[in-house]
């Protein structure tokens, strides 16, 4: 039986104190009993959120790494800096980085190698476009996106990492995949993992899905098969995110 895991990806909002303030919020009514809870904050947020998360049983998470181990890159964090400040997972390959910051899956490949190199586990993300699920590609490129980013990973660690469905005519939208057209893709999912790493691998890995989740829709897509929780972007920032956890 998988755990589920819901994590939160605040993205580029909330100060440091604001963190630590929303983090006081949410921390009484989350139910970690049940599920694995992260919450993916900015980097800079990353310090105030341990110390406010002290006692619980809550992770920590950060939106992104560089995959170098130090020196002259300008503006980057470090996998060691992360760890070194009680991270536990890592976003890797959002398509917001892959749009606004050019990360290939070359790139996010090398970010989830150094992250599996730490200790801390990688949150996966793919996804289509609207233009490509109009296609009918929506199979091929996601097989693809999976296939680039775990290159070279041994199915031990493969089984390990969190992988996020973010189909992206959903994120932000308002607009969520049903739980049908989530699970679809979920489901090719672990069949892509398992042609690649074998049963055990597939099995073990566990998929979220990304995209518009709230309070509403949370259960009925978490209820599917292949579907091992959710990553949640702007319900994750207000008090509606502990209905979703404890859905
Ligand atoms: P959303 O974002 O829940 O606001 O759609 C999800 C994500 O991008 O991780």
């Amino acid at each position: 039986m998988r755990k589920k895991i819901i994590a939160g990806n605040w993205k580029m909002n909330k100060t440091p104190k604001e963190a630590a303030e929303l983090i006081e919020t949410l921390k009484g009514g989350i139910n970690t009993n049940m599920v694995d809870v992260v919450l993916c904050v900015p980097y800079i947020d990353i310090i105030p959120a341990a110390e406010a998360l002290k006692g619980t049983n809550i992770s920590l998470g950060a939106q992104n790494v560089y995959f170098e181990e130090s020196g002259a890159y300008t503006g980057e964090v470090s996998p060691s800096m992360l760890k070194e400040c009680g991270v536990e997972y890592v976003i890797a390959g959002h398509s917001e980085r892959r749009e606004y910051f050019g990360e290939t899956d070359e790139i996010v490949n090398k970010k989830l190698k150094k992250i599996i190199e730490h200790g801390m586990t990688p949150i996966l993300c793919c996804g289509e476009t609207l233009s490509q699920r109009e296609l009918g590609v929506t199979i091929e490129w996601i097989r693809m996106q999976i296939k680039g980013a775990l290159n070279g990973i041994a199915a031990d660690d493969v089984k390990n990492i969190v992988i996020a469905y973010e189909p992206i005519w959903a994120i932000g939208t308002g607009k969520t995949a049903t739980s049908d057209q989530a699970q679809e893709v979920c489901g090719q999912i672990r069949q892509a993992v398992r042609e690649l790493y074998g049963r055990e691998a597939s099995q073990s890995v566990r998929i979220q899905y990304g995209g518009s989740v709230n309070a509403s829709n949370a259960a009925e897509i978490f209820a599917k098969e292949d579907i091992d929780g959710g990553l949640v972007g702007g319900a994750s920032l207000k008090e509606e995110f502990v209905k979703i956890v404890n859905y």
